[in-house]
């Protein structure tokens, strides 16, 4: 009845990896992306960004993106919807991704297909998708047509091993929705667990809002310790040594598009400071943090400084929220000679949004050369050989190690320290 067995709208970070090993274990699945460079991009059998363990399925160009709903919408059995769910300046959901997609799809639906919305939502969107979709169409769902919430739960840079290893939440309102999600989810997860929208939509929040806070209190933790002249790190590795009730996070940069957003669709609900309010204001805080209390060390006006990494976590390639650039306008502020960022997973122009030009990104030996102070802003793997480097060619300049990449349990020291002492982890 159907050509295909599912087309993912939005073929992003989350949808292209979902497509591609759906087709991997045999669905027949196509895509929709209105990102023409997108399109070419996975048309032509290439990564348009890097996710490990999908260069070699994608190559096969077997999985291919469309520009219009209308060339394979109609002969879809299923349609998963990826797109993005940002918040708005102000602290609330923007929904128009999903308004955008529904609008689109609308035409071309039709009666026995499935709807399954997989993009992270604040609480009641399911509702108000199944609300749209019964005021648009002339179908019933539950009856016509199907629909279910089916959350993505991967980290980036693991989708390939967790799309077939984590459980998958999937969320209906009648049986006949949440059987049709979970045969198609059951062909990568290995267990499904059924729930009702509203569910199924907060245990997605509440899995990236836990973890936003946990890294809020490993920061906060930082702080204090750092109150009291004691080592975060050593406390931190003597908390959680051996003992089972405690799981103490490193302190580190902690934003991307996924846990700075999706505390905000919880939060948008309530009018009081709360506990995820403050989470947010702690890593927020982060970059400040930095560059004051190096400041009580080192001198950043008038010097050369270089900050190591500008995604927003390691060995990505993904800048999207990364708490990085907020770090160097901190910087900049205290009208260093020179702001140097290098990171070797970016291209050699580096387009932020909120820069009015492309940045340069530095080779990481240019970049470190002569510097005065560095930043080492995101824990790309290779960077603790990069600061024994710097150790041995400028022994004295500063460096502010919140991801403790040096080795040596402490976030702010001179360079040469790494060659003398002992690395700890
Ligand atoms: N990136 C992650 O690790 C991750 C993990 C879990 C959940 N999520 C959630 O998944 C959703 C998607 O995130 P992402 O990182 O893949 O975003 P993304 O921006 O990488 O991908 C979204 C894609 O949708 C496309 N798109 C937008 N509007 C469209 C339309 N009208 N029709 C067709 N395509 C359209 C965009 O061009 C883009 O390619 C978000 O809700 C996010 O919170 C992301």
């Amino acid at each position: 009845m159907f050509e295909y067995d599912v087309c993912i709208i939005g073929t992003g970070r989350v949808g292209l990896p979902l497509g591609l090993s759906l087709m991997d274990v045999g669905v027949k699945a196509t895509g929709v992306d209105i990102d023409a460079t997108m399109r070419e991009s996975v048309n032509e059998g290439r990564m348009p960004f890097h996710e490990p363990g999908y260069d070699e399925i994608i190559a096969r160009k077997e999985f291919k993106v469309h520009g219009s709903p209308a060339d394979v919408v109609p002969n879809s059995a299923a349609l998963v919807i990826t797109v993005g769910t940002p918040l708005h300046n102000h602290i609330e959901t923007d929904l128009s991704q999903i308004q955008r997609v529904l609008t689109s799809l609308c035409p071309h639906l039709r009666k026995g297909q499935t709807v399954l919305l997989r993009s992270t939502v604040a609480p009641g969107t399911t509702s108000y998708v199944k609300k749209w979709l019964e005021r648009n169409t002339d179908m019933v769902v539950g009856k016509d047509i199907l629909l279910a919430f089916c959350p993505e739960r991967i980290a980036e840079g693991l989708a390939h091993t967790e799309l077939r290893s984590l459980p998958q939440i999937v969320g209906g309102e009648d049986e006949q929705s949440v059987e049709a999600a979970a045969q198609l989810f059951g062909r990568l997860a290995p267990e499904i667990l059924k729930t009702d929208f509203i569910t199924a939509e907060l245990v997605k929040l509440f899995n990236n809002i836990s973890r936003y806070i946990n890294f809020a209190v490993a920061n906060q933790f930082a702080l204090i310790a750092d109150d009291f002249g004691a080592n975060i790190y050593e406390t931190r590795r003597l908390a959680n040594h051996d003992y089972p009730r405690c799981n103490l996070a490193m302190p580190g940069f902690t934003a991307g598009t996924c846990l700075r957003k999706d505390f905000g669709m919880i939060n948008e609900w309530s009018a009081y400071p709360d506990m995820l309010l403050s989470a947010w204001k702690m890593n927020e805080f982060t970059p400040a943090m930095l560059v004051d209390q190096l400041m009580k060390r080192a001198k950043i006006h008038d010097s050369r400084v270089a900050v190591l990494g500008f995604s927003f976590k390691a060995d990505t390639d993904d800048i999207r929220d990364s708490l990085v650039p907020k770090l160097c306008r901190y910087i900049e502020r205290q009208l260093p000679m020179e702001v140097r960022i290098t990171d070797h997973n970016l291209p050699e122009a580096i387009h932020e949004p909120s820069a009015s030009t492309p940045l340069r990104n530095w080779a990481v030996s240019d970049a470190l050369e002569d510097v005065d102070c560095v930043f080492v802003a995101t824990n790309h793997t290779g960077y603790h050989d990069v600061l024994v480097e710097l150790g041995k060619n400028r022994p004295n300049a500063w460096v502010a190690d919140i991801w403790n990449v040096g080795g040596i349990d402490q976030i702010f020291y001179k360079a040469g320290d790494l060659l003398n002492s002992e690395v700890t982890s």
